[in-house]
């Protein structure tokens, strides 16, 4: 797990060193604690820059947010504690500049995944960047989850899943900025382990 964070932190910095000048916005779905986004922030040069809304659904996590953002001087972190499937949540902060998906594509159905990447265009504005991230057990899905992120129109930037047991992977989007629809729903969060018995 250290590893796919340190590549995850890779990622995330270099969307930041590439993302346009001005103020940037980005989104993390299923935030956990933030350490990705927050340990890019901490030192980075577009940090001042970042306005982010981190959600996760257990409150430890999203104070844990809060706290970290407060001690790095990080003025513009929300942390939220909501269902992040939900697109109502993301209303103000979208279309973001960069998305992270990072941890839940491994916790749900592969018809949520598609349905996930299909609304994610509402979450990337054009240009947007996606960075998310698959284990490669059997059966390994990346491969065809990068389809349907080329069949949505998002092009593969990074790629760090060759030789590894998991894949992290950057994704930057090229169709048309799409508005969000509040009551979507973009997937059911039931866990790895209800996935492997099903
Ligand atoms: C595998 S962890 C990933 C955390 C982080 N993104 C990472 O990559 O390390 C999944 C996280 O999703 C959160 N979670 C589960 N269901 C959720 C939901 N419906 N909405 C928001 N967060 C959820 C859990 O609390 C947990 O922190």
């Amino acid at each position: 797990m250290a590893l796919r964070l340190a590549e995850v932190q890779n990622q995330i910095a270099l969307s930041l060193n590439k993302a346009p000048s001005g103020p940037l916005r980005v989104i993390s779905v299923c935030a956990g604690q933030g350490r990705d986004l927050l340990g890019v922030l901490q030192s980075h040069f577009r940090r001042d820059d970042v306005s982010a809304i981190l959600i996760d659904l257990e409150e430890q996590n999203t104070l844990a947010i809060q706290s970290a953002a407060q001690k790095l001087g990080l003025k513009n972190i929300r942390a939220l504690t909501a269902d992040a499937s939900k697109m109502e949540h993301y209303v103000t902060m979208a279309p973001a500049d960069l998305v992270l998906m990072c941890g839940v594509f491994g916790n749900i159905s592969d018809k949520d995944i598609r349905r996930t990447i299909s609304i994610s265009r509402r979450l990337c504005g054009h240009g947007g960047r996606i960075i998310w991230t698959r284990h490669r057990r059997n059966p390994d899905m990346v491969p065809r989850i990068c389809s349907w992120f080329h069949a949505e129109k998002f092009e593969q930037e990074l790629s760090a899943a060759e030789d590894k047991d998991y894949g992290v992977l950057t994704h930057r989007y090229l169709g048309k900025t799409r508005p969000i629809v509040p009551d979507e729903r973009m997937f059911d969060f039931v866990g790895y382990r209800s996935l492997r018995e099903a």
